[in-house]
């Protein structure tokens, strides 16, 4: 974004037909560009649509495992750009692991980069361990890119009913300033109530 306006415009990439019937109907319309289709091969579809000096928050938010992390690293690559994104642990990881470890490979190994998410299933434990370490490796792939990640302040949406951590919402960024920014606006809880530290 440009500095000297606090939303000079909005990308919107992917979404369904009714999120994208939804923008075209925006008030702001002429502020949005619209780019419709999957993220990962319109990459350079959007990266010419932003311009690469604008400081950037890129709102990242599947409903699964679907935005390889090539894209991010690319996305990313010598410009300026936040990223605010939920993980789809539950859904995502954790249901589908045996999939992944048995048929489907590959969705993992875009997901995260490589295929080193195997360490993590053969150092055994329970599946919420293993999912866990997979999370953990997804951070350092983002730390490897230079960018600090909030893990300890992750904010986790659970389920009700067995508490099971359903997806993260992270916030990443290579500027010192965003983890004040994370603590401000993490402050309150979903539920109301206000965090001590
Ligand atoms: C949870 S919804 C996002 C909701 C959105 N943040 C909103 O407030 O309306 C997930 C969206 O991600 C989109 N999506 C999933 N995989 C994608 C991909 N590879 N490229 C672009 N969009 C994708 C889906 O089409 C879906 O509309």
């Amino acid at each position: 974004m440009n500095p000297k306006s606090p939303l000079s415009l909005g990308f919107h990439i992917g979404g369904g037909v009714r999120t994208c019937d939804r923008l075209a109907r925006h008030a702001k319309l002429s502020r949005i560009t619209l780019i419709e289709g999957d993220c990962n091969s319109a990459l350079d579809q959007i990266l010419a649509a932003v311009p690469p000096n604008y400081l950037t928050v890129a709102f990242i938010d599947p409903t699964g495992l679907h935005i390889h992390f090539n894209t991010i690293r690319r996305l990313v690559h010598s410009r300026k750009v936040d990223l605010l994104m939920t993980i789809q642990f539950g859904m995502g990881i954790r249901m589908n692991l045996p999939q992944y470890i048995n048929a489907e490979k590959e969705v993992l190994t875009a997901f995260l980069g490589n295929s080193d998410w195997r360490d993590d299933t053969e150092a055994g434990g329970s599946m919420s361990q293993i999912c866990r370490r997979i999370l953990d490796r997804y951070m350092t792939q983002l730390q490897r890119l230079g960018y600090q990640t909030f893990k300890e302040d992750e904010i986790s949406v659970r389920t009700d009913q067995n508490n099971l951590l359903l997806y993260s919402i992270v916030l990443a960024s290579r500027n010192k300033l965003a983890e004040h920014y994370w603590r401000e606006v993490t402050k309150i809880r979903a539920s109301g109530q206000r965090r001590l530290l």
